[in-house]
């Protein structure tokens, strides 16, 4: 196991700490809650204190515009980065945040529904032919790309470029990135935008429907009515919800095929007993967040455990620490497909809690949900390979044995 560092320090993280940060979060919750970081940033590491900051929206800012700058520059990622929701503060974040949510509505989640299951099981019936599969590429990764992209209208032939798009743009939040990282990230925006604005155009000449219209198209129409975002308000958006949508929903299922791999006791209890499956999929998301460090910036001087820290100051929120933090989950580092409660904040908290939480738990019911039936028997027919990426909890490759 890895040892923890005497001091961490986040824009040094390295392979090891990518691998398993566990160690080094346990470190930080028990010894250094509040880790002091070179640059006058402070990174929480426990439940009480990462959940306390993102309730607080008045005092706690996500907008980057500030911060962003030093990091990017005047560049197409700085400009994404900062017009997009989620780095954003009311009203700019209430407005869009108001335009999207008839789209997560129960009734737009059932329809949704149909066709991920349908999805899922053409997925699963290709790959019984070959009797294994590629848990991301030929599973992990078409379910939540195909939902995102329908919900946005992108054509099926169209969707091919977009999963490098969402690797390196998302990739250029990293803490640590090379020069050849922050340029192909740049040039992704700028492709994205550039594909965008031809998907808009040929909707405008196609003509937007009245019935059922998708996100794109009804942002369109708000637009060309006057009341609705500027034009790259609507770019970065749709950028942000197709890398958002699909990108973690990926890491989400792939860290959880890997999760049944590594506890076949938990595995075998869920296959046992399906009723379990609402509580195990919680628990995926708990022991391993696929968003692992947001991050908030103080508006006002502020308290957190006990110090006081200057408005200005720069948090950087371990969502993965907190999630395995002792003082809030007994018995923290077991993975219990039955664990109740379990108020996990893989998907935020406040008002920025993720959009998307309903079409992403309802993907992986689905996803684990029919795998499980069919090949209770699936085994491990090769290593679950990491790529160095510390805010998200990605997994590049895991080949397994259906074993039907
Ligand atoms: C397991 C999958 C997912 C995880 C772990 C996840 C995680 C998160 C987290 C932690 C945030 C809040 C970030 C912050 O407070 O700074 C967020 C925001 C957001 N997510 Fe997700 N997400 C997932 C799937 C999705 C999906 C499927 C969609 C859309 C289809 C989506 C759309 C969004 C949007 C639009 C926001 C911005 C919300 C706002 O700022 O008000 N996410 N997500």
């Amino acid at each position: 196991m890895p040892q923890p560092a005497a001091k961490f320090v986040l824009a040094q993280a390295d392979a090891a700490f990518a691998k398993d940060p566990y160690p080094t979060y346990r470190h930080l919750r028990d010894s250094d809650p509040l880790c002091h970081q070179p640059d006058g940033s402070v990174f929480l590491s426990r439940y009480e204190h990462v959940r306390a900051v993102m309730t607080d929206a008045q005092r706690f800012s996500s907008d980057k515009r500030v911060d962003f700058l030093p990091k990017f520059g005047p560049s197409p990622l700085y400009e994404h980065h900062t017009t997009s929701l989620v780095f954003n503060d009311p009203p700019a974040h209430t407005r869009v945040r108001k335009l999207l949510s008839p789209f997560f509505s129960a009734q737009a989640m059932k329809r949704m529904e149909a066709g991920v299951s349908a999805n899922v099981d053409a997925l699963l019936d290709r790959a019984a032919e070959r009797g294994r599969i590629d848990a991301l590429s030929e599973f992990a990764l078409v379910i939540p790309l195909d939902l995102v992209c329908d919900l946005l209208g992108v054509p099926g032939q169209e969707r091919e470029p977009l999963r490098h798009w969402a690797s390196v743009i998302l990739g250029g939040l990293e803490p640590v990135r090379t020069p050849e990282q922050l340029a192909a990230g740049n040039q992704a925006v700028l492709d994205f935008k550039a594909y965008l604005r031809d998907l808009i155009a040929a909707k405008r000449r196609r003509g937007i429907p009245a019935d059922q219209p998708d996100v794109l198209d009804m942002l369109i129409r708000e637009h060309d009515g006057g009341s609705g975002l500027a034009e790259d308000e609507i770019l970065h958006n749709c950028i942000f919800m197709l890398n958002a949508g699909h990108d973690t929903t990926t890491s989400f299922i792939t860290n959880g095929i890997d999760l049944l791999l590594r506890f076949p006791d938990q595995k075998a209890r869920l296959v046992a007993d399906p009723a379990l499956l609402r509580t195990a999929i919680e628990e995926m998301l708990r022991f391993e967040s696929p968003l692992q460090i947001g991050n908030r910036k103080a508006l006002a001087e502020c308290e957190i455990g006990g110090e006081k820290f200057a408005a200005g100051t720069f948090f950087h929120l371990g969502i993965g620490s907190a999630d395995h933090d002792e003082r809030q989950f007994p018995d923290a580092e077991k993975f219990d497909v039955g664990r109740t409660p379990n108020r996990h904040i893989a998907f935020g908290h406040g008002i920025h809690t993720c959009a998307g939480n309903a079409v992403a738990r309802m993907e992986a019911t689905l996803a684990f949900g029919k795998l499980l039936a069919r090949f209770p028997n699936f085994e491990r027919a090769g290593p679950t390979v990491r790529p160095p990426r510390w805010r998200f909890r990605i997994i590049d490759e895991l080949q397994v044995a259906l074993n039907p």
